[in-house]
């Protein structure tokens, strides 16, 4: 969960780590330091709080050379402080490390350390590592063979970076399981790692992904990459083309605030060289679906957590009534401990912003374990969730910085859609008419996203009613069924309002005993073929006395005239109904966080890649 950053070149390494540190704060944001080599020796500064107290800590206290690494924690052992903040020393002052992940075995290593006599300087795991890695360098051993015998004795998954003032001309790094990425970015006579990309697009745009259990040695000229086995890796040079202008804020207050307003145009990328408008066909090639593995599967996992579950509600839906393959949801969380009963004719299908949950990566092994293909809808290129999978479909999202996720839930509604039209497509299960037309009303997705933003003045209205609510509840029913515990999970975590998202048919069997005149019923009621059941809902809320704010399709003035407040979004074919009726949902939660006062992008306790279990 934490981002790391690392330079190695002419250029002071100081201001490039702070630079890259600011893009990734998403990911955690409780402390953060910086080390650098100068004049043979290792300076650190770190400090608990948001990396604008380094900042701080850094001008009063100035430090520069090249290499360095940086961190912003995102605390797992030890309370976020400035003793627990990273980098950690060694003992010798001569190695400093950071790390993302958690060292599993940091208790069995802590005693052995300590029986040696080392002493422990922090709470955290982490400390562990740069002490083994002193222990080997006093045997005799070079920092990358120290390295290595430390890596391959630290149990759990990690992305780790380490600097030593013996061998000031490298940094070495690793990678190991699915703690999170570690790319290596390549510059003309200097070198970067991060733990993702945005940290270093700036400097450059052609970067090495490591696999799992590799380590490589950086110097300013060349990058050595190997097995934690010592078998050298030839790497895979990709070329990003995220421009690095997208990762700024803009002219919007906030990111999540720009994040929403992208979806037309995330959307329409979404689109782009998949849809055949004029043959009414899809294509996902990076999927490698072959028509008999179309036909032959005969069961869909879907696996992701949280906001990307939400999304593979909808696709399971999708997959069911387009390509009528039997699909369930399976949280990330679960799976593996579900005992699946999988197959070769299985799909386990995972759905992931960052392609780096923890959990969603070890359902896909337990998939992977299970003999299941593996595919995964992603938006992080080169990511684990990536990599590892048979197929994938890019999202197309581009970088999601806000916490809470947004156009990385729209853009997998649109993917999973599309790779319902094609499973059915090559099963044979739909026809040309029908085919054609689902494809064609892809056409209108990005203009009713674009339209369902215009309800932000009328969503900026209801927040300032709704801004200093305790509870809320969102009722759907059908596709949005979804949206309401999307609408949900967007209230709670970025304002701490207490909500929660319902299927509105079992209210009846609970929990309709919690509304009275203080409780707040949003009713997501477009035109789709639960519409009137989500009328009688309406009513039996209204009977409560609950006030009712309804999203419901332009001109249905029976909603409208039922509900206190409206929001109305456009008419559209009921299985794009999710996309706009959750843009107003996203907009609500930004708008009564933001008058809430509250830090919209980087909600407390919160994470944007969640790389532990
Ligand atoms: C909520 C949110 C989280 C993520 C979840 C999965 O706004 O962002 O619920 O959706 O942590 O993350 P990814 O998609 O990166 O696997």
């Amino acid at each position: 969960m934490c981002g790391i950053v690392g330079y190695i070149g002419p250029r002071d390494a100081t201001a490039i780590i702070l630079n890259g540190l600011k893009r990734l704060e998403y990911r955690g944001y409780d402390s953060a330091g910086l080390a650098v080599i100068h004049d043979g020796k290792i300076d650190v500064r770190r400090d608990a709080g948001k990396l604008s107290r380094l900042v701080e800590l850094i001008e009063s206290e100035p430090i520069s050379g090249s290499p360095g690494i940086g961190h912003t924690r995102w605390a797992t052992h030890g309370e976020p402080s400035a003793r627990n903040a990273h980098p950690h020393l060694g003992s010798t002052g001569e190695v400093v490390v950071v790390h993302n992940g958690i060292v599993e075995n940091y208790l069995e290593l802590k005693d052995e350390l300590s029986a040696e006599g080392v002493v422990f300087n922090s709470d955290t795991d982490t400390e562990t590592i740069v002490h083994l890695v002193e222990h080997y360098q006093s045997t005799g051993l070079d920092l990358s063979d120290s390295a290595r015998k430390t890596f391959t004795q630290i149990q759990g998954a990690h992305g780790i970076v380490l600097l030593s003032s013996k061998e000031p001309d490298k940094m070495v790094c690793a990678r190991i399981g699915n703690a999170g990425g570690v790319v290596i970015g390549l510059g003309d006579g200097e070198n970067f790692i991060a733990s993702d990309i945005p940290a270093i697009l700036e400097h450059t745009r052609k970067v090495i992904f490591l696999d799992s259990r590799q380590m490589a040695v950086v110097t300013r000229d060349n990058v050595h990459i190997e097995t934690l086995e010592g078998r050298p890796v030839d790497p895979q040079v990709h070329i990003v083309s995220w421009d690095p202008v997208a990762a700024e804020k803009g002219e919007y207050r906030h990111f999540m605030q720009k994040e929403i307003h992208e979806q037309v145009r995330s959307l329409t990328d979404t689109l782009a060289g998949r849809v055949d408008f004029e043959k009414g066909q899809i294509r996902l090639p990076e999927l490698n679906l072959t028509p008999e593995f179309a036909q032959r599967l005969d069961r869909i996992f879907i696996t992701a957590c949280g906001t990307a579950a939400h999304a593979g509600m909808v696709g399971k839906i999708l997959i069911e009534k387009i390509a009528r393959i039997p699909c369930e949801v399976q949280l990330g969380s679960e799976f593996r401990y579900s005992d699946p009963i999988t197959n070769k004719n299985s799909l386990v299908l995972s759905i992931s912003q960052s392609g780096e949950t923890a959990d969603t990566l070890a359902a896909m092994e337990e998939g992977r374990k299970k003999g299941a293909t593996l595919w995964s809808v992603v938006n992080a290129i080169g990511s684990q969730a990536m990599r590892i999978a048979d197929g994938f479909i890019s999202m197309q999202a581009g970088p999601e910085v806000g916490v809470a996720s947004t156009k990385a839930f729209t853009a997998p509604l649109v993917d999973l859609y599309m790779l319902a039209v094609l499973l059915a497509d090559m099963r044979g299960v739909i026809d040309n008419t029908v085919r054609k037309t689902l494809v064609a009303d892809l056409r209108l997705v990005p203009d009713l996203a674009s339209r369902a933003l215009n309800t932000e003045p009328g969503v900026e209205i209801v927040a300032g009613r709704l801004k200093d609510i305790r509870d809320c509840l969102y009722l759907g029913r059908g596709i949005n069924m979804p949206i309401a515990f999307e609408g949900a999970l967007k209230l709670k975590e970025i304002s701490y309002v207490h909500a929660e998202g319902y299927p509105a048919g079992e209210m009846k069997h609970g929990p309709i005993a919690l509304i009275d005149k203080m409780m707040p019923v949003v009713c997501i009621a477009p035109k789709d073929p639960w519409h009137d059941k989500m009328i009688s809902q309406i009513q039996q809320a209204k009977a409560r006395g609950g006030t009712v704010i309804a999203i419901a399709t332009e001109g249905d003035e029976l909603v409208g005239s039922l509900a206190d407040l409206t929001l109305w979004v456009p008419e559209c074919p009921w299985m794009l109904s999710p996309i706009v009726t959750v843009i107003p949902l996203q907009l609500l939660a930004y708008h009564i966080a933001a008058m809430r006062g509250l830090d919209v992008d980087q909600p407390r306790n919160l994470a944007k890649s969640v790389t532990v279990e």
